[in-house]
């Protein structure tokens, strides 16, 4: 099975949409059990299950309206992005999937988190692209289903359907049909997050490519899945228990590992820079002086702190440039 018939199984036959506009909003997510490597590198179909937590108001607006100039027209946080761009072909590819002849799109999307420097928001793009499709054409989708053409546009964008804690599962057919993600039953309200942006320019290498690199040319990547399996089931664990130290303990060493493994790849792939290294430090300085704070770190060189509420202040005063995320409000509790 390809893109194409897959996307054909579940909207069925394409049709002109009956209204004008389709808009809708997803969040980014952040990755604490990691999706690091493909089984089908075609229809994104990953080795083993994830789990993330999405990040409340932050991530992706897209609006899409019925174009009749005769041509697409993306603009990103207010500006029209070029044919050149990257970000062009790769959102102009999928929207090829669903795209009924002669139909051309003005995409209008806004991100309140960087692009393309390991901040999620190709998940929350694609996640808020494919839920504003759903909403012109009218097809009704399930989030699960939704979920599974989010996953066809970048893999992370099968989690970004909801908020909360999610798990992304790898599916085991080879049509994906059974690969999507579904929201957990756990809430966290005291769980903050911050962002410590290095830097918000494009990655050296993509995440694809680094996940391709390291499946094939990483001696240790045999290793891998038992260990997210694990990660996963003692999070979960964590979780329900609210045992801050042994969630943050996972998060923190599955990141290490997935890092690790591109270290260990040859050629090798580093996402750090010095800033990145310093930050690691002064986490860990600062739970050797008793603040419980923990890390995770994404394709780029930044990072983002997991920490309770009641450290907040703590926080504000150690990383004096962290951005604030509440992951929970009213949509997610
Ligand atoms: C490190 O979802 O961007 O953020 O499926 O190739 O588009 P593609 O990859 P992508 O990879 C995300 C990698 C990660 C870990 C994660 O989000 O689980």
């Amino acid at each position: 099975m390809n893109k194409q018939q897959l996307v054909a199984t579940i909207i069925g036959e394409k049709k002109n949409p009956t209204k004008q506009i389709g808009e809708a909003f997803a969040p980014a997510n952040i990755a604490l059990c990691k999706y690091w490597g493909k089984r089908n590198e075609q229809l994104n179909l990953p080795v083993t299950n994830s789990l993330s937590i999405s990040l409340g108001n932050r991530g992706t607006n897209t609006r899409i309206e019925i174009n009749t100039s005769g041509y697409d027209e993306i603009i990103l946080n207010g500006k029209l992005v070029t044919r050149e761009h990257k970000f062009y072909s790769n959102l102009i590819s999928f929207l090829n999937l669903f795209r009924p002849d002669g139909i051309c799109f003005k995409v209008i999307t806004d991100s309140n988190i960087p692009i393309a420097a390991g901040v999620a928001s190709s998940a929350s793009g694609f996640a808020a692209t494919i839920k504003a499709l759903n909403d012109l054409f009218a097809w009704q989708l399930s989030e699960q289903k939704l979920s599974i053409l989010a996953r066809l546009g970048s893999g992370s964008a099968s989690r970004s359907l909801w908020h909360g804690f999610v798990e992304w599962e790898a599916g085991k057919d080879t049509d994906g049909l059974d690969s999507f993600a579904k929201p957990l039953p756990y809430v966290w309200p005291e769980l903050r997050i911050g962002l410590l942006l290095f830097s918000t320019e494009q990655k050296s290498i993509s995440s694809r490519q680094a996940m391709a690199a390291t499946v094939n040319n990483c001696p240790y990547y045999s290793l891998w899945p038992s260990r997210v399996e694990f990660a996963i089931t003692y999070m979960k664990k964590a979780i329900i228990e609210r045992d801050f130290v042994k969630f943050g303990q996972v998060l923190e060493s599955n990141a290490l590992e997935m890092h690790a493994l591109m270290l260990a790849t040859t050629p090798p792939i580093m996402y750090s820079n010095a800033d990145t290294i310093a930050g690691m430090q002064a986490v860990w300085l600062a739970r050797s002086n008793g603040v419980a704070v923990y890390f995770t770190q994404d394709a780029g060189p930044n990072l983002k702190l997991l920490f309770l509420q009641k450290d907040e202040e703590v926080i504000k005063k150690l990383f004096p440039r962290v951005e604030l995320v509440e992951p929970w409000d009213d949509r997610c509790i």
